[in-house]
């Protein structure tokens, strides 16, 4: 295991309230305090607000679920990387498969929305991941290349400030983990990516996210090549996200 601390980060998708992420919040401040490990909740951009004031006195950084390809502009209903950071925000989520699949984002628009996010000092947590018909046909590993190889190719030196997220499409939301085995193994393709990509720049964390829940978040930590975690579900549930958060931090 690497001595780095773990990096869990929570995207709670299209769920919340006000009224629940202050109960949420709550919960968490009582149990989160001295963990060694790096956590972030991703919340939808409404609650951005709430969520900066609610966390400021918590060790979890305050993420974003999408940002605009765009600086600035005509652009009805999309958020900048510059708004977002007016509230602090500190990780952007680019590239989940739920908007590659529900609005089709392509590899050029991620790539540059990881950029917008880099030049605005947000670290873009960059999904990758292969569908279900993509693995049966051996394919997983040309997929998730080509997905890292567009923001590699956009964000040049940049690239050591990103983080990667292997979801394997199948796996999310599904109750269907990756095996650990399956994880290191397109985990250790996309380290060695990176590294080529930037020889001399730190280890970049690369999360697993696809059912990562309480009960396999161990196992799938110990992997070599695991750095931490993308987590749905399991993320909505006080008790469990601080549970797998005390798990990271062993
Ligand atoms: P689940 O943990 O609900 O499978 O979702 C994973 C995910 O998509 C995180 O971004």
């Amino acid at each position: 295991m690497s001595k780095t601390p773990k990096l869990m980060v929570g995207n709670w998708k299209m769920h919340g309230s006000l009224s629940a992420n202050a109960a949420f919040v709550a919960g968490l401040t009582a149990g989160v305090s001295g963990f060694a490990c790096r956590a972030a909740l991703c919340v939808p951009a409404v609650y951005l607000a709430q969520m900066q004031a609610l966390l400021a006195a918590t060790p979890v950084a305050l993420g974003a679920q999408d940002l605009s390809a765009h600086d600035v502009g005509a652009y009805t209903g999309e958020v900048s990387a510059q708004m977002l950071r007016d509230f602090s925000v500190r990780y952007a989520i680019v590239g989940h498969s739920e908007r590659r699949q529900y609005h089709g984002e392509t590899d050029a628009q991620v790539a540059t929305k990881a950029q917008r996010a880099l030049a605005a000092g947000i670290t873009p947590i960059v999904c990758v991941g292969e569908s279900l018909a993509e693995r049966e046909a051996g394919l997983t590993e040309s997929v998730v290349k080509r997905q890292l190889a567009a923001v590699i190719h956009a964000n040049g030196h940049c690239i050591s400030e990103i983080v990667v997220a292997y979801e394997p499409v199948w796996a999310i939301g599904t109750g269907l983990t990756a095996t650990p085995e399956q994880a290191q193994q397109v985990h250790a393709v996309l380290r060695a990516q990176l590294r080529a990509a930037s020889a001399h720049a730190p280890r970049m964390p690369i999360l697993y996210g696809g059912s990562m829940n309480a009960s396999n978040v161990a196992s799938l930590l110990d992997q070599a090549d695991v750095d931490g975690g993308l987590v749905g579900g399991a993320s909505l549930k006080g008790p469990d996200f601080l549970s797998m958060l005390a798990v990271a931090a062993r």
